[in-house]
C-alpha cells in the first residue's frame, strides 16, 4: 500500500510543527540532543514525536535502548502507516518513529519517495504539539530536503571551526532551497567548553551568515560540555532522568522553555 494513503487515525488537532535538527558535521551530539528535548518538551506537557531521520544510519533506538518492532523502513515497504510505526517510551513520555542504520534503500532514497514520507509524517505531525527530526550529518539531497521541509530548524554547532564551516554550508543551502519562504532558524552551540567560548562560536557564525547570506539566526541556547552526557548514552538512558541536577540537563531545559515560549 502506497504510504500516502494508509488510514491514520491520528486527529489533526495540535500545531504539529517539523524541528528539523541539523549541522552539516557529524558527531556534534545532534540525536542526544534530539532525544533530550524531546524528553524535557514531553515533560512541559507537550504531545512530541521524535522521527530518526538519520537515513541508512538511523542511532536514536540505540541511544534509547530499544528494540522496534516496526520502523521507518517498514512505513517506505508499505508494511505498516507511521501511526502504527510508532513507538511510546513510557518512561520518556514521547514516542519515536525509529530508522533502520545499514539499509542502502533507505540510504539511498528517491526524492519522490521522501517527498511521500514528508507528506505523512505532515498529516500524523496533527496529532502532536512538535515533531522533532533528527537529522544524519552532511549535505546529501535527502538532508538539505527535510531541511527545506521543517518549520524549525535548530542548527547545532560545537566551538569546532569545521562545525561552523559547516553549519554556514547548511545555512546557504537551506536560503538556496527556500528562496522565498522565511526561515526559522536557531543555534544551539553544544559541548561548549565555557558560556564566553560558546558565546564566541555562534558570534563567528552569526557575523558571516549576516555578512554573506544576510541572515540572523538567533541563539536558542549553549549546552555544557558535560561527561554525564556520554555516560547517559553509554548506559542507553535519559540524562534529564539520570542526571537531572547536571548543567548540560539545566540547559536544556532552558531551551526547552525557550522554544515553549517563542
Ligand atoms: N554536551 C555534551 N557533553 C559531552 N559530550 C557530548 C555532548 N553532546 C554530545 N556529546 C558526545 O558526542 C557524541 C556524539 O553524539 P551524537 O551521536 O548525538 O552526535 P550526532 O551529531 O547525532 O552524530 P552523527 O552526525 O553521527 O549522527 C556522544 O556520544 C557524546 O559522547
Ligand atoms: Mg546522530
Amino acid at each position: 500500500m502506497n504510504i500516502m494513503t494508509q488510514p491514520t487515525n491520528t486527529a489533526a488537532s495540535r500545531s504539529g510543527q517539523l524541528i528539523a535538527v541539523g549541522s552539516g558535521k557529524g558527531g556534534v551530539g545532534k540525536t542526544w540532543f534530539s532525544i533530550t528535548l524531546a524528553h524535557a518538551l514531553a515533560r512541559r506537557g507537550r504531545k512530541i514525536m521524535m522521527f530518526d531521520g538519520d537515513l541508512g544510519l538511523a542511532n536514536a533506538d540505540i541511544q534509547l535502548g530499544l528494540m522496534p518492532k516496526h520502523d521507518l523502513n517498514d512505513v517506505i515497504s508499505g508494511t505498516c502507516s507511521i501511526d502504527e510505526a510508532l513507538m511510546r517510551i513510557p518512561e520518556a513520555g514521547f514516542c519515536i518513529l525509529p530508522g533502520r542504520s545499514g539499509t542502502a534503500s533507505l540510504a539511498n532514497l528517491p526524492a519522490e519517495t521522501l517527498d511521500h514520507v514528508l507528506a505523512a509524517l505532515r498529516q500524523s505531525a496533527g496529532g502532536f504539539d512538535d515533531v522533532i527530526v533528527d537529522l544524519g550529518a552532511g549535505i546529501d539531497p535527502s538532508v538539505r530536503r527535510m531541511t527545506a521541509f521543517a518549520d524549525i530548524v535548530l542548527l547545532v554547532i560545537t566551538e569546532d571551526p569545521s562545525s561552523l564551516t559547516d553549519a554556514y554550508a547548511v545555512l546557504k543551502l537551506l536560503k538556496a532551497d527556500r528562496p522565498d519562504t522565511p526561515l526559522d532558524v536557531r543555534i544551539v552551540v553544544n559541548q561548549a567548553s565555557s558560556v564566553a567560548a560558546g558565546k564566541r562560536a555562534y558570534g563567528s557564525l552569526a557575523r558571516a551568515a549576516r555578512g554573506f547570506l544576510r541572515l540572523d539566526p538567533p541563539l536558542l541556547g549553549l549546552i555544557n560540555r558535560d561527561e554525564r552526557v556520554s555516560d547517559a548514552i553509554r548506559r542507553q538512558s535519559l540524562l534529564l532522568t539520570r542526571a537531572p541536577q547536571s548543567p548540560a540537563a539545566a540547559d536544556i531545559e532552558t531551551i526547552a522553555r525557550r522554544l515553549c515560549r517563542a
